[in-house]
């Protein structure tokens, strides 16, 4: 049989495999002979065939239309027709969509569901053919009971991964063909309530109550009628958050103890701030000690009394854009007083990080283009000059929490910034672990470039004492009998070791496995035996990861499925890319989210969620199996691309392409890194450029992939390489900026 495709669903036709015709079989009914024999394999006589097509004809006129058409398709088909004086058999039958999807059926039920099924042999009239009509109607009900089975288990499937607008898609094409199946209208229409869309789901349900009512007769199943109550009672019909669990265990807040040497030691910072000087302060101290806890209180001092707080964060694994953290922080001075008094021409330069600032001077120039060191140098100038015109209005406060992540371009901008405001009223407070840092980290460098300035002040937080723990535990658990109140902060010590953030995590979970309860009258804490008395074995778990990871356990499906997702998403997970990874409403993840906030897993900005402490992000991360995280990363890295705001993406590219690497998805990967790439270095920052560059090289699947890398690392060697002097930077106009000294363009 020549190389030739037979089109089933659809108009049946029969063509080249580059979809030119094939030549043509003559009467349709050879074609439809076609059809017969390639889907009916095995022989046939020729008594059943001349009835099937030619039934109305007599028995002479069927033999000879029947010698006729097997003349013009063995012309076609040749060989693979084999015809004998009974019989008829297609031995080699041609490639055809209805045996396509069969095969797919089981395998692949994804790919079986894009075939056209219910357009099985549509649009061909065979006249005068009864036996033929009849096959066509059996084997179109057959094909749509395999069809409907798979669109009922990808429906259900979607169900189950709470994929809710997916699984509305599925039922309603379920219902395109089978419009009385309760089942389907069952999904679609928890489906659509899930995904928020109440009077929606019950216009469906009448739609379907008339239809099967006028039918069948039949009435709907108990089933249905107790989801159709639910829905117009318009009670979720998931409710994994039982009362039980919400009552346990109060909130936890604890005035800051202790301390006090250190407030002291701010305390002379803000003074000096005040005076118009600027400060450097490190917090550093083991994670969980309380630094970013001691640098909130200051800026909720330092805000109290009239100074602007500018607040970023450094995450780990390097999930962020360039300069992340530094953005992060400006975007907190977009309100500020100040911000309008920034020359248009440092703002120009600023909006490279900060495009929102367009939105306030829509005037703004486009900043000049091309990339070269001296569009570096220009750049942190704009980001120095614009809170320097903050701070002329009032002190401001720059806190970079979790210095240790930031990558090698912040920690050069965070170099050129200390500096550049040493005579401005400007507290640049970062909090860190070195302990988690080589020695030649970008951030460890930063730090020892920046304890040797003058107007550094470095703290090490140590754990708090017994007597400290003791306090937090009296003051939380409003506790009177100090006795047993005493004996039960000693048990906390010996496993916290003074650890404040252990401390939280302990009793929290202690109160998650009932060891602790708190009476609702009075708040006080009560305990059993088994937690206050030490002849008694301990209860309470051993380390703070045990703690967490109970704890996390506790939490039901749904919640923890949503804190896995914040976690491996990183530096922030907006309320759209949690609905969109989990196919429910927004305002259904934000009902959601408030629990998690609630309950101290994550903290919320602006409708963007990110896990409270590392931690507690990393005992989730090792508690997903390498497969469940790489789904969710690839989910992430879908949802991203389409909650992305314009192509090609460029704020988001990065993102993507990390999460799709980690998703498997190679070649979004790569498309998406060569993306952030070009972005980075549109911002000056090669190092960040290269890294993009790495993941694209190792990610690349073809040769285009390849050359578009190799050509992208040229352009970015030659920026970062500095291949020759920068000469003086080119300013535009004369400003204050020009009075610069040259020393300030040394900051690599
Ligand atoms: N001195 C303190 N007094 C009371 N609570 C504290 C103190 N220090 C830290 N905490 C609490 O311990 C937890 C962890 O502190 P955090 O500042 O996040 O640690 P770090 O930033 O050092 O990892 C937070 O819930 C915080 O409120
Ligand atoms: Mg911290």
């Amino acid at each position: 049989m020549p190389n030739l495709t037979l089109q089933l669903f659809g108009i049946p036709a029969l063509s080249h495999p580059d979809g030119a015709p094939a030549p043509t079989t003559g009467a349709v009914k050879n074609l439809a002979l076609l059809a017969f024999l390639t889907l009916e394999p095995g022989p046939h006589t020729r008594e059943e065939i001349a009835t099937l097509l030619w039934g109305d004809s007599t028995d002479e006129q069927a033999r000879t239309s029947l010698r006729q058409a097997l003349t013009r398709l063995k012309s076609v088909v040749g060989e693979g027709l084999t015809v004998t004086r009974q019989t008829l058999q297609l031995t080699q039958p041609p490639r055809c969509d209805v045996l396509e999807f069969l095969a797919a059926a089981d395998q692949n039920p994804a790919a079986a569901a894009g075939f056209d099924v219910p357009r099985f042999f549509s649009g061909l009239n065979i006249r005068h053919a009864p036996g033929f009509e009849e096959w066509i109607s059996t084997t179109r009900h057959r094909l749509l009971t395999i069809y409907s089975r798979i669109l009922t288990r990808l429906a259900r499937e979607a169900m189950e991964r709470w994929q809710w607008r997916a699984a509305v898609e599925w039922a309603e094409r379920l219902i395109g063909v089978n419009s009385s199946s309760e089942e389907s209208y069952q999904i679609l229409v928890e489906a659509l309530f899930l995904v928020g869309e109440r009077s929606l789901a019950l216009e469906r349900i009448q739609e379907y109550e008339t239809g099967s009512v006028r039918e069948s007769g039949a009435a709907t199943s108990a089933a249905f009628r107790d989801l159709k109550r639910k829905i117009e009672a318009g009670a979720t019909t998931n409710q994994p958050i039982s009362e039980e669990w919400l009552a346990r265990g109060p909130q936890l807040d604890c005035a800051l103890v202790g301390r006090e040497q250190e407030w002291r030691t701010l305390m002379d910072a803000w003074r000096a701030i005040r005076r118009g000087r600027s400060k450097v302060l490190l917090l550093e101290g083991e994670a969980g000690v309380g630094k970013s806890r001691l640098a909130d209180d200051f800026t909720r001092y330092g805000s109290a009394h009239g100074a602007v707080v500018l607040r970023g964060r450094g995450y780990d694994a390097a999930t962020g854009t360039p300069y992340g953290p530094v953005v992060e922080a400006l975007r907190c001075g977009l309100t500020a007083p100040g911000l309008a008094g920034t020359d248009p021409e440092w703002l120009t330069e600023a909006t490279r990080l900060l495009p929102e600032l367009r939105r306030i001077f829509p005037a703004l120039p486009e900043p000049l283009p091309g990339i070269d060191p001296a569009g570096r140098w220009r750049l942190y100038e704009g980001v120095a000059q614009l809170v320097m015109a903050l701070a002329a209005e009032s002190p401001v406060i720059v806190l970079l929490d979790d210095l240790q992540w930031c990558d090698s371009e912040t920690c050069a901008l965070l170099h050129f910034l200390a500096r550049r405001w040493a005579s401005a009223p400007v507290a640049l407070v970062a909090t860190l672990t070195l302990g988690e840092l080589e020695r030649d980290a970008p951030a460890a460098r930063l730090c020892r470039a920046l304890r040797v300035q003058n107007q550094a002040v470095t703290m090490t937080l140590a754990a708090l004492s017994e007597e400290q723990v003791w306090t937090m535990v009296y003051e939380m658990g409003h506790i009177q009998g100090a006795e047993a109140g005493r004996r039960f902060a000693h048990r906390v010590y010996d496993v916290t070791r003074g650890n404040p953030f252990y401390v939280m995590e302990l009793l929290k979970t202690m109160f998650a496995q009932g060891l602790l309860a708190a009476e609702s009258a009075t708040g006080k804490w009560t305990a059993g035996p088994e937690v206050l008395e030490s002849s008694q074995p301990l209860g309470m778990p051993r380390t703070v990861q045990d703690a967490i990871s109970e704890r996390v356990a506790r939490l039901p499906g749904q919640l923890r499925d949503l804190l896995a997702t914040t976690v491996l998403a990183g530096s922030a997970c907006e309320t759209d890319l949690l609905s969109h990874v989990h196919g429910i409403s927004r305002l259904h993840v934000a009902a959601l989210c408030e629990e998690l906030v609630w309950r101290r897993y994550l903290v919320e900005n602006q409708g963007v969620y990110r896990v409270s402490h590392q931690l507690i992000g990393d005992v989730v991360h090792q508690e997903l199996t390498a497969s469940r995280r790489r789904e969710i990363h690839r989910s992430i890295g879908l949802a991203l691309q389409t909650i992305a705001p314009g192509e090609p993406h460029r704020e988001f590219a990065g993102r993507i392409a990390r999460h799709a690497e980690q998703g498997g998805e190679r070649r979004m990967a790569c498309r998406y890194a060569l993306i952030a790439s070009a972005a980075a270095l549109g911002r000056y920052a090669p190092d960040e450029a290269m890294t993009w560059l790495d993941l694209a090289a190792a990610n690349a699947e073809d040769q285009e992939q390849t050359d578009q890398v190799n050509r992208l690392t040229v352009e970015v060697l030659e920026f970062g390489g500095w291949p020759e002097a920068p000469t003086a930077p080119r300013l535009r106009t004369s400003t204050q900026a020009s009075s610069l000294a040259q020393a300030d363009l040394d900051f690599g």
